[in-house]
């Protein structure tokens, strides 16, 4: 029990920094990504905005805070895909999921180049990082477009699941909806007009006007830069692949029970004791509530158990926390993080499928049936 009680609060605590961990990034994204809609003013504003928008995060001591953010969030996030009973859920997961994998190879070039050059002495302000990715190396450039778009999709995806699953939160949800395309469309406005900006100086030999020389005694590691590079490239795409074969051993080797599901309809659904109620309905294309996406936080996959052919396991503290935060009475259970370990269970949704928090919660009157689990 006190071995259980110690898995469940390191889960919590994991939780939590990976969810901090993505909206700490997911700040210094939207206040760079602000840097670069000031292209549209001009290329000197992006640059005279530089140290409040962009530098302040990359300073001696906020760019190890960052760093670490993006280390911890990255194995937290592989972390959590390991562990996922099921890769079937819905779009904006897998949308999520997918988009977190290719973060960092897209990344790799931008941070380390950027990264490297600065510690060797070489400040890269944005008249030479836009003359570099429209006049010199524009595939370069291009990929940077597609990083933007992966990283604001992968971190609006999070923070919205995050957000829908709090109650109140429905109030700054337009707002954040409107910023969530603004911040982007902006931004990609600002790169474009700064990149003509910087193409009709270069058509009038004007470039010049745009520091172009590296400082005395400056060398710049460019095989090394390259090589880091590759490394972090590579590195990461092997470590995602190696958490997917894992995550594909560690479920396909385990013991498993047949569990067959019964809800409203009275349909018999198959499913196995791998799988959490909801991940049940899911693989039977049955819809449910699940405003978190299987998180444990927002309780709408709550069911009332009708009955069960063995006891269920007992609720997690995780479970507990939100059934208690949702006033759950006694024999309910949040459907994505029960998992039955065999036989018949009957159960009875107490959410409807299309459920959001701006709907009134459903009122369940106390059960006349026995209590299960
Ligand atoms: C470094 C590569 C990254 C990987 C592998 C990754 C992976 C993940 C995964 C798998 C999740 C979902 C976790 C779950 O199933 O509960 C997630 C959530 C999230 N990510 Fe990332 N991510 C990465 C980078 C980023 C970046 C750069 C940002 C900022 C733009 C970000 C922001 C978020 C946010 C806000 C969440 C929601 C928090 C949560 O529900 O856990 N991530 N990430
Ligand atoms: S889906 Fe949110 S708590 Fe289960």
């Amino acid at each position: 029990m006190a071995n259980q009680t110690k898995k469940m609060t390191s889960a919590i605590v994991v939780r939590a920094l990976r969810v901090w961990s993505g909206l700490f990034l997911l700040a210094f994204v939207t206040s760079h990504l602000t840097n670069l809609s000031l292209g549209l003013i001009s290329i000197n504003a992006m640059d005279v905005a530089r140290p409040y928008l962009s530098g302040v995060w990359t300073g001696d001591i906020t760019g190890k805070i960052l760093m670490s953010a993006l280390v911890t969030h990255f194995f937290l996030g592989l972390w959590a895909v390991y562990n996922r009973p099921t890769l079937r859920t819905n779009a904006q997961d897998i949308v999520q999921l997918v988009s977190g994998m290719i973060v960092v190879p897209l990344l790799a070039t931008h941070a380390v180049g950027i990264g490297m050059l600065s510690s060797a002495g070489v400040d890269f302000g944005y008249a030479d990082t836009i003359r570099l990715f429209w006049l010199q190396l524009p595939t370069i450039g291009l990929m940077q477009v597609i990083l933007l778009a992966v990283v604001w999709v992968h971190g609006c995806a999070g923070l919205f699941t995050w957000l829908r699953s709090k109650e109140g939160a429905g109030r700054i949800l337009n707002w954040l909806y409107l910023m969530a395309v603004a911040v982007p469309v902006l931004a990609l406005l600002g790169y474009a007009e700064a990149g003509r900006e910087m193409l009709v100086a270069g058509r009038d030999g004007a470039q010049l006007a745009f520091s172009n020389e590296l400082p005395p005694n400056v060398e710049v590691p460019f095989a090394l830069i390259k090589e880091v590079t590759n490394g972090i490239i590579l590195g990461s795409l092997l470590l995602s692949g190696l958490t997917l074969a894992a995550r594909f051993i560690r479920f396909a080797s385990q013991k498993t029970q047949e569990v067959t599901l019964v809800r409203d309809d009275g349909r018999d659904l198959p499913s196995t004791s791998a799988l959490s109620l909801l991940d049940g309905f899911r693989r039977n294309g049955q819809p449910h509530a699940n405003l978190c996406a299987g998180r444990g936080r927002c309780g709408t996959c709550a069911v009332r158990i009708i009955d069960s052919d063995f006891p269920l396991p007992s609720p997690t503290e995780l479970e507990l926390r939100t059934l208690h935060r949702i006033g759950a009475l006694e024999g309910v259970r949040l459907g994505c993080q029960l998992k039955p370990s065999g036989g018949r269970v009957t159960v009875r949704a107490l959410y409807p499928a299309d459920y959001t928090f701006e709907d009134a919660r459903p009122v369940e009157e106390p059960a006349e049936e026995e209590a299960m689990g």
